[in-house]
């Protein structure tokens, strides 16, 4: 793309989907300044290609203290807003709402307010090409029947979790700050994304450690709850165009055209890694399979229709699932460095989100 001199200031770039970010717009020759808080989900390993980079710096702030974030848009002249900090996990978000109600939505908040006071303060060009892109799901759409429908940029918000529930606050307050304070903004709603530095809390990446650790291979309820995968690289590269090209006002759905049953993900996995890395006395990873108490409130199904940006901005996924999920396969396999510190220190694969709330 064009134009890459822009500053864009990047938040949650220590997390999964903000470091891929933050690869990529460097590598495209942004100037990029990534505001992380480092919560347990953060990780400044997953940047370290970008270290010597003339065209990166990290800050380490919380996005709910809008001085500071206000003080680092002016101090690095920010064109452009790409906010993807938040607290990420359903099953987290089951045991404990109260990160998700502070950081995705108060924290939304605080950002609106740091964002509408460094444009207000902007010379009438840099107004004019000012951006503000919020990064959400496909989740505040709720849930769909396994047999039809799909998710347009029409679809009525529905959410089930506290986490898709906080970010549907977070869209709502975004469309606002345009509606009624004249802010740039832009919005993206994707599908499940895997693919390298992915927390091991989320199912493939899961899987694959428990499988390598020769643990059990957590199936929540029959396994049949399917989700349409993306890969990380892919939404990357769509998230540029959102910021950079997408209409001020409008939301973008984002999707790989890959659904798949969890079961059938997980299989897959089991699959890939007998050939690659064999279990001895010729055991099959399936045998590891354990169906386990199925997560309160599971959206049975997700699927997104992501013509719109096809059709705008000329976006579509180059991964298909078969070749993106080997791919992280061999990544995991490859990379102990980056996820033997967090299952050893950080988090070793027990179950999350099991209890009901009173
Ligand atoms: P992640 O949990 O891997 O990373 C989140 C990052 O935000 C971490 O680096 C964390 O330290 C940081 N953070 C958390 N609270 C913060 C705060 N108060 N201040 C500053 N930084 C804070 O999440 P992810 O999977 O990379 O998701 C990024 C964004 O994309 C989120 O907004 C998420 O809702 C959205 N999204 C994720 C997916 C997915 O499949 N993972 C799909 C669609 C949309
Ligand atoms: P997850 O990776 O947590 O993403 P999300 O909840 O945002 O879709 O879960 C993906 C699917 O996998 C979801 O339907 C829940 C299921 N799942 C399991 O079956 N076992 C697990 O151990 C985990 C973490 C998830």
């Amino acid at each position: 793309m064009s134009s890459p001199k822009l500053n864009v200031l990047v938040t949650g770039g220590a997390g999964f989907i903000g470091s891929a970010v933050c690869r990529h717009l460097v590598g495209a020759g942004y100037n990029v300044t990534n505001v992380d808080k480092l919560t347990y989900a953060g990780n400044l390993a997953s940047l370290r290609s970008l270290e010597n980079a003339a065209n990166y710096r990290f800050d380490q702030a919380d996005i709910c203290d809008d001085a500071s974030v206000l003080a680092i848009m002016r101090r690095d002249n920010i064109d452009v807003v790409m906010h993807l900090a938040a607290e990420s996990h359903v099953d987290r978000s089951i045991d404990g709402p109260g990160a998700f109600i502070e950081t995705n939505i108060v924290g939304t908040y605080r950002m609106l307010n740091a964002a509408l006071e460094h444009w207000r303060g902007m010379d009438d060009a840099k107004r004019e090409g000012f951006r503000f892109h919020h990064i959400s799901t496909d989740e505040v759409f709720g849930d769909l029947p396994f047999d039809s429908g799909i998710f347009t940029e029409e679809t009525p918000y529905a959410p089930s979790s506290p986490y898709s529930a906080s970010k549907a606050a977070s869209d709502h307050l975004v469309r606002a700050w345009h509606e009624t304070y004249g802010l740039p903004v832009v919005l993206s709603n994707c599908s499940n994304n895997y693919g390298p530095f992915h927390f091991p809390e989320k199912l493939i990446p899961l899987v694959i450690l428990n499988a390598l650790d020769e643990k059990p291979l957590p199936v929540y309820g029959a396994g049949a709850n399917v989700r349409d995968w993306l890969h990380v690289e892919d939404h990357a590269r769509a998230l540029e165009l959102v910021a950079m090209r997408g209409t001020i006002g409008e939301g973008y759905n984002v999707g790989g055209n890959a659904e798949r049953t969890n079961l059938s993900v997980v299989e897959t996995i089991c699959d890939i890694l007998d050939s690659r890395a064999p279990r001895s006395g010729g055991r099959r990873y399936r045998d590891l399979i354990t169906f386990v108490t199925d997560r309160p409130g599971h959206d049975r199904r997700y699927a997104i229709d992501a013509s719109k940006i096809k059709r705008e901005l000329g976006w579509e996924p180059v991964e298909t699932f078969d070749t993106g999920l080997a791919r992280t396969i061999d990544w995991y396999l490859a990379n102990e460095w980056w996820w033997g510190p967090i299952r050893n220190q950080n988090y070793a694969g027990e179950r999350l989100g099991k209890a009901k709330q009173a």
